[in-house]
């Protein structure tokens, strides 16, 4: 999937916010100007929070079970092709409900004898054929007869009890015919509704991923199982349907349109999708690959699908050429659906998105929305290979297949837009945000157990940041240190051999070795395995000492919480094989390799009085950490002549240096002085890191005296950028604000009300959007917002509805807020899909914070059995409202509130809540240890 809920992507803009006009605006404009960023992102393509969450239980290995009370299928059957036949109705029959009909023959081998047929089915109503809930029949020859059939609810199995067994090596044919409901609950195949010129229009959509099929049609549901499928959809005049395979024909019959597809490749049934809807669609083609763009037909007329479709060519062009491989299908549809539970999901040959991950108006939407529309087709686009061609055995390994994706995306979109420098935003949305994570006591290893994943929760538990973010980290790490040419040979070659199969991640690491082996000149000290294993088995990553006085290199658990404990084990002592890139006063040194805990005499690095700085483009996946004679070199670099450094590098120094002072490893006003040459930076990859990391400073004192001193110096600080951006063009907008706070609310309240008074006419720039709209709210009353709440409800484009429903949270009214918590479960007024989210902009509003704790902790019950189970979103829920927790009070109430809800429990979001817990415990040790100094030294450099 693509990664989903982009929330955490963005910077503390909308904490930033509620604060002092001018200071906010301008960084606001800075990076709204620069690059409005992939906002309201969780990262690119699938749905993903920020927790990083395993599975905690393992299946408890009880005594002997039957094989039905197991999550895992046997492995006697192996499932060939299907032929399946479905039939949605877009209208509530007698009862209100939506439903399906449908009915499915699979052609299956015998590779054990077994008396028992075990095949998915959750929530269907299967009708009986003969007595029995299936049949099975046998192609020539006769099969045995079924004595018994039932349904298993727990494990979301069929079985058939047979008279005598299947025979080895024999194929059979078990036909289901089954009615489903078509529920507004975005899983499997389901319902989602819109509005199109005041009338309601329902489309039959799918997602399978991770273990939905089995709700749509009985199956061999897992990702081994791969089969081909014929499918069939039979739906009304005036509708289209859409399949992964390309229609291969459509009968007008007296009960619907029959439309039939060309057989699917040998596929995954987590891949598959089903669609009937009446969008529109704008297509080309290229090489023979027919490449369409579908969503309403308003949005299509609008253009909104124009953008994807022309960087859909190029990067299918782009990962052909990487991976060696043409595009494995005969099309490429990707259609934009209103209701959306991921960010985007990569069903092979049909790929559904949210809106705002697909449509881009040029009128409307802004940069940051276009950003967003490449990142995620990249991402998708790349798993149509890695994941879909080949893939991952079981959803332990899931790591691969998203870090994977994770990573390329970004060559992918660079390919189709090579002006934006857009692989620099890997360490932004991927590396540091994950080392955020990963730097936890709590945190687990990327790789884990094929056994110690197997129920449906804990399935959807891999779906974790760590899977994504770390996985493309170290991937790109492991590109780097192998040089690009070896790591595509040895890609390519993995994919060639696993056409239409499946893997574990060791055969990755098997044919990137056979690459390096035929590779003369790349050495590595070890073999790809051993370095992998190292990163990929152990949690966490290493701080990297480098004493440039001595050439003493030294790694150590980094940990943000140097009083955290570490309760799990590493076979290799947490130490890593960690290879560094480097360079010596501008001049980029040979790579070398850090193998043990301590590296004593490297002559090479002890550098007398040049600067030196380690992990140059944060290749690899660490921190560095230095003497303090090459910190006060490295500050006074970024002082004189911070354009030497890469934007990438600059960044790193920032950041490395904050986390460092937050683990006690370096003095917080070390960290604060990385910040101190920002006055003449105009990048926006350090800016963001900058602020990202401020922003905790904010959260842990927005409620303090702090704060007046943080906020007079960040608004020196960013004056001169202000300046700068002037002679580009900026708005007048941003010249009002730098006049001070009423300048600035006049200013975006006068731009609001024009708005207001012909709403007809939107004067706004659209990469000033975001903001405006916050602050327009943020100072306004419930006129502003009930406008917003209008206008939010009559977009026609996505990207503008969200940039609203965001900027309905900046209120600082506390019964407008507390009506918009209400608002967020009923879905007709706030859509399921955007419910947590919704949410979790609320607590991010220093007013709406506690609100939203009171109503989360109140209706806990109902929203977990409405969103908890198996939502992505869910875990980012708390931890976007426990963010600012940093008082013993607020722990206080995070534990009560565990320990009262125990009975309901916590589904995906219960390591989130450890996280949480240990996150406050954290916050609170060091509010008491920072805060003095923080103020002082604020107080004095704001002078
Ligand atoms: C599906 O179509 C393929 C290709 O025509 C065929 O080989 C296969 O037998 C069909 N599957 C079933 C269940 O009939
Ligand atoms: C699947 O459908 C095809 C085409 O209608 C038909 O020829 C074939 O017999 C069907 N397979 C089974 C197993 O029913
Ligand atoms: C399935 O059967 C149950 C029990 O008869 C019924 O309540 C339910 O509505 C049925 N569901 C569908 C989708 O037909
Ligand atoms: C798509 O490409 C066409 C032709 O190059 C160009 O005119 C148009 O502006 C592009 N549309 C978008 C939204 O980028
Ligand atoms: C880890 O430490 C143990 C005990 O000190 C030692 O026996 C083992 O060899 C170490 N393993 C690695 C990979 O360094
Ligand atoms: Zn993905």
């Amino acid at each position: 999937m693509g990664k989903g809920f982009y929330i955490s992507r963005k910077v503390g803009l909308g904490l930033l916010l509620t604060a002092i006009c001018a200071f906010i605006t301008i960084i606001a404009l800075s990076i709204a100007y620069d690059k409005e960023k992939k906002k309201n992102q969780t990262n690119s393509g699938d749905g993903q929070t920020d927790s990083s969450s395993m599975p905690t239980t393992p299946t408890t290995p009880s005594v002997p079970k039957e094989p039905w009370d197991r999550y895992r299928l046997p492995d006697s059957l192996l499932p060939l092709s299907y032929n399946l036949t479905l039939r949605p109705v877009l209208e509530p029959n007698a009862d209100g409900l939506y439903i399906f009909t449908g009915n499915s023959y699979v052609v299956f081998k015998c590779e054990k004898a077994t008396n028992l047929v075990i095949i998915h089915a959750n929530k269907l109503n299967l009708t009986s054929i003969n007595g029995h809930l299936a049949m099975l029949t046998a192609e020539e020859h006769s099969a045995p007869i079924v004595e018994k059939s039932w349904l298993v609810p727990e494990t979301h199995y069929l079985v058939l009890q047979l008279q005598s067994p299947l025979t080895v090596g024999r194929t059979y044919v078990l036909q289901t015919i089954f009615q489903g409901e078509l529920a507004d609950d975005l899983e499997g195949f389901y319902r989602s509704e819109y509005i199109e010129n005041g009338v309601k229009k329902i489309v039959a959509t799918s997602q399978m991923q991770a273990t939905y099929a089995r709700k749509a049609f009985p199956c061999f549901d897992e990702p081994a199982m791969k089969a081909v499928f014929n499918v069939t959809i039979i739906h009304s005049h005036g509708t289209v349907a859409l399949s992964n395979g390309r229609e291969t024909g459509t009968v007008d019959t007296d009960f619907g349109r029959v439309t039939t597809f060309e057989p699917t490749a040998r596929m995954s049934t987590y891949l598959l999708a089903f669609i009937v809807c009446d969008f529109a669609e704008i297509q080309s083609t290229q090489r023979n690959v027919l490449i369409r763009i579908w969503a309403r037909r308003k949005a299509i007329d609008d253009r909104q699908g124009d953008y994807a479709l022309n960087v859909t060519g190029p990067i299918l062009e782009f990962y052909e050429r990487y991976y060696n491989a043409a595009y494995p299908l005969s099309k490429s549809d990707q259609i934009a659906l209103p209701d959306f539970n991921a960010g985007a999901m990569e069903n092979w040959g049909l790929v559904t998105y949210r809106e705002t991950a697909l449509l881009y108006d040029p009128i409307i939407s802004s940069t940051g929305n276009k950003e967003r529309v490449i990142s995620v087709i990249a991402h998708e686009l790349a798993h149509m290979w890695f994941g879909n061609l080949v893939t991952v055995r079981w959803w332990n390994d899931l790591w691969l297949n998203e870090g994977f994706a994770s990573y390329v995306e970004y060559l992918g979109a660079d390919y189709a837009e090579p002006t934006w420098n857009i692989k620099d935003h890997i360490i932004l949305y991927d590396v540091h945000r994950v080392f955020g994570v990963d730097a936890l006591a709590s945190s687990h290893p990327l790789s884990c157990a094929e056994d110690a994943v197997s129920t449906p929760a804990q399935i959807s538990e891999m779906f974790s940041t760590i899977s994504y973010s770390k996985g493309a980290a170290v991937l790109r790490m492991l590109s780097e240190f192998l040089s690009e040419p070896v790591f595509v040979k040895g890609l390519s070659s993995y994919l060639n051999a696993f056409a239409f199969g499946n893997t574990v991640y060791k055969d990755l690491w098997d044919h990137l070795q056979q690459a390096v082996d035929s590779t003369p000149d790349v050495k590595i000290p070890h073999t790809v395995h051993e370095i992998m294993n190292r990163w990929t088995l152990q949690m966490g990553f290493p701080v990297v000492t480098i004493d440039t006085r001595t050439g003493s290199i030294t790694q150590k658990h980094f940990l943000l919480d140097p009083e955290s404990v570490v309760d799990r084990l590493s076979q290799f002592n947490y130490t890593w094989f960690v290879p560094i890139k480097w360079m010596k006063s501008g001049v980029d040194q040979q790579q070398f390799w850090l193998l043990h805990k301590r590296d004593t005499n490297n002559q090479m690095i002890a550098s007398g009085n040049d600067w030196v700085l380690a992990n140059t483009n944060v290749s690899g996946y660490f921190r560095v950490n230095y003497d303090q004679g090459n910190w006060d070199r490295l500050l006074s670099l970024l002082n004189s002549n911070h354009q030497t450094l890469s934007v990438m590098n600059r960044a790193q120094i920032i950041d490395d240096a904050f986390n460092l002072a937050r683990a006690k490893i370096i003095d917080t006003t070390l960290a604060l002085k990385t910040t101190k040459y920002l006055s003449k930076e105009t990048g926006y990859i350090p800016w963001e890191s900058a602020l990202r990391n401020l922003n905790y400073y904010i959260l842990m004192f927005d409620r303090t005296e702090v704060y007046g001193a943080l906020k007079s110096y960040l608004k020196k600080q960013i004056q001169p950028l202000y300046e700068h951006l002037k002679y580009n063009q900026i708005n007048a907008i941003g010249i009002g604000c730098k006049m001070g706070v009423e300048g600035c609310k006049e200013l975006t309240r006068n731009w609001f009300k024009q708005w207001m008074d012909n709403p007809a006419h939107n004067p706004i720039h659209p990469n000033l959007k975001s903001t405006v709209y916050c602050y327009a709210v943020a100072f306004g009353g419930h006129e502003e917002w009930d406008f917003a709440w209008r206008m939010f409800k009559n977009a026609t484009v996505a990207s503008e509805a969200s940039r609203l429903r965001e900027a309905m949270a900046c209120t600082q009214v506390p019964w407008l807020l507390n009506r918009y918590l209400e608002y967020t479960l009923n879905p007709s007024k706030i859509r399921k899909q955007d419910a947590t989210a919704t949410i979790q902009y609320i607590a991010r509003n220093i007013v709406g914070m506690p609100l939203a704790w009171d109503f989360v902790r109140a209706r806990w019950r109902y929203i977990f059995e409405q969103y908890g189970r198996g939502s992505f979103s869910f875990a980012g829920l708390i931890n976007g409202i426990t963010r600012r927790f940093s008082t013993e009070f607020e722990l206080e109430e995070l534990k009560k509130f565990k320990v009262e809800n125990q009975d309901i429990g916590f589904g995906s979001a219960t390591l989130a809540m450890e996280q949480a817990i240990e996150k406050t415990t954290a916050n609170i040790k060091w509010v008491a240890e920072n805060k003095a100094q923080v103020l002082q030294w604020f107080t004095d450099e704001s002078a």
